[in-house]
């Protein structure tokens, strides 16, 4: 009889289970779909005696709302993700989440964007240049003469191009790892005409055993002031001016003099040592003070070799250990620590962005 069938049906879908997406496809399909058991259920209405269709019409109309209202209810609540809570119930939903470490900026670049803003304010732009860099770039145009000893003072990493056996790797070398940021300034006078101030910053390297002190790769910021009338006192004053925005006001400069290929004078940059404050201490091996970089007056002849008119325009130009400068200003004793990516070292720098 249909009404024993409707009975059977009721407890069913009462009695589903219906705990997975899966299982309740199923349900629709059985049950309320076009070809389930109710459109069926329906169909056999017509066999009813008509004084009982009436009643029988209105107990399966319940049954199909019952079966909806069930289906309804937990597909949203699958769909709000209800079903996939973790079902363990002492799991205490008050606990703060777990956070998202966000990684920090290199105390390198830190410095690095600091130097830039800092000259950025009085004019410089930034200019960039190849790491393989070509001999003429490198030392010639900056006044290195071939066999000069000067080209032994920075181990140069050679570039050669071919097998082992080629005629180019039998050739001498004219590529190499630039061994300082300096040939950017004769890229930059080979592309542009004075006014020019500009900074450089880059990855430099030189063939050197790996120590506290010493690496084969690290960075430098060049800076070049090209223009007319530009003397030694310009470049002090910027130097001064740099020293004081990076390191504080009460930190003094020297220049030292010295000598480099490719300016004339030369000096080198020593600031009080900021770890004694010049009372002399194992950083600044007793003297107060330490060295940040060379400078001086870029020579004639590099201006010259850069297509710039000596006659009528002169410029400074600096040269600046990043890692150096990015040491003396955090305290860092060993050069190694920027380049092992140990997180206790780098975190440490969260708080300066
Ligand atoms: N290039 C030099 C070095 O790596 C540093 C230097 C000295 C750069 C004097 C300059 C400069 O621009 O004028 O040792």
């Amino acid at each position: 009889m249909l009404q024993e069938t409707i009975a059977r049906v009721r407890a069913e879908i009462e009695a589903a289970d219906l705990a997975t997406a899966e299982q309740l496809d199923q349900f629709r399909i059985a049950y309320t779909g076009r070809k389930g058991q109710l459109a069926d259920l329906f169909d056999q209405l017509k066999t009813v005696e008509p004084t009982d269709r009436r009643a029988v019409g209105q107990e399966l109309n319940q049954l199909k709302q019952l079966a909806q209202a069930r289906f309804e209810e937990r597909q949203q609540q699958l769909e709000a993700g209800a079903a996939n809570a973790p079902a363990d119930p002492t799991f205490d939903y008050t606990l703060p989440p777990v956070p998202q470490a966000l990684g920090t900026r290199h105390p390198l670049s830190l410095v690095r964007e600091e130097i830039v803003r800092i000259l950025a304010r009085i004019g410089f732009n930034v200019a960039e240049g190849p790491e393989i860099e070509d001999d003429w770039h490198n030392f010639t145009a900056l006044n290195f003469p071939e066999n000069h000893p000067a080209r032994d003072m920075q181990d140069t990493f050679f570039v050669k191009s071919g097998g082992a056996d080629s005629a180019e790797a039998k050739a001498p070398a004219s590529y190499l790892l630039r061994t300082h940021t300096s040939p950017v300034q004769v890229r930059v006078m080979q592309a542009q005409q004075p006014p020019i101030r500009s900074i450089m910053p880059g990855r430099v390297y030189r063939n050197e055993a790996i120590s506290a002190r010493a690496h084969m790769m690290f960075h430098q910021v060049e800076a070049l002031f090209i223009d007319e009338n530009v003397s030694f006192a310009d470049l002090k004053q910027t130097v001064y001016y740099f020293v004081q925005e990076l390191f504080g006001d009460d930190v003094q400069v020297r220049f030292r003099p010295s000598f480099f290929p490719f300016t004339e004078p030369s000096a080198e940059i020593d600031i009080t040592c900021l770890i004694c404050k010049g009372a002399g201490c194992n950083i600044c091996k007793g003297t107060g003070w330490v060295e940040i970089g060379g400078a001086g007056m870029v020579d004639p002849a590099v201006l010259e070799q850069s297509g710039i008119d000596p006659e009528r325009y002169s410029g400074y130009a600096w040269g600046m250990g990043i890692e150096r400068i990015t040491m003396l200003k955090y305290q860092i004793k060993d050069l190694r620590l920027f380049t092992e990516n140990d997180t206790r070292f780098l975190r440490q720098f969260e708080s300066l962005l």
